[in-house]
């Protein structure tokens, strides 16, 4: 369990969390070419990324804010409003289109019973759509949390939502 240390008043990242960047900080002179794997760190820890968060990280790494502002917005995959314990993302760009994701889509939102950009009631599940995964070739893509599915179809949906359940 990652338990968030208040260091003091200005920082409010844990040091599991200060451990991680510092080993991603060896490895780069730029504390803005880290700026994402940062935000990815404390994400992996507490969800999504709220304001404080962001304060914190743009503090750690004495980055302007406005900076990770943009790029927490630019990446789907920086959630900076609170997510369930498991995020759904399926590829709504032009090949996973031509495959035919919204056949996925329907099946996610009709199983979940929620729409895309929702949360289900018990908290456990996210769907969102995203921009391309970079697998166009095995699409339909559909990734849940840090793992890929891909050439879906329909039928296959319930039994990947099982792993998850
Ligand atoms: S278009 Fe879907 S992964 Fe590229």
């Amino acid at each position: 369990m990652n338990q968030i240390i208040f260091l003091n008043k200005k920082n409010l990242l844990s040091k599991l969390e200060i451990k991680k960047i510092e080993k991603i900080k060896f490895k780069y002179k730029d504390n803005h070419a880290i700026s994402i794997e940062s935000l990815k760190v404390v994400q992996r820890y507490r969800h999504w990324i709220s304001d404080i968060s962001l304060k914190a990280i743009s503090k750690y790494l004495n980055i302007e804010l406005n900076y990770l502002e943009e790029i927490s917005t630019f990446y789907s995959q920086i959630f900076r409003k609170p997510v369930g314990r498991h995020v759904i993302s399926y590829c709504d760009s032009f090949v996973c289109y031509v495959k035919n994701y919204k056949r996925i889509k329907n099946v996610l939102e009709k199983t979940l019973k929620i729409k895309t950009g929702q949360t289900t009631k018990n908290k456990r599940f996210t769907l969102l759509q995203t921009c391309c995964l970079g697998n166009c070739d095995k699409g339909p893509i559909l990734m849940i949390n840090r793992d890929t599915y891909t050439n879906v179809i329909p039928k296959y949906v319930n039994n990947i939502l099982n792993r998850y359940r």
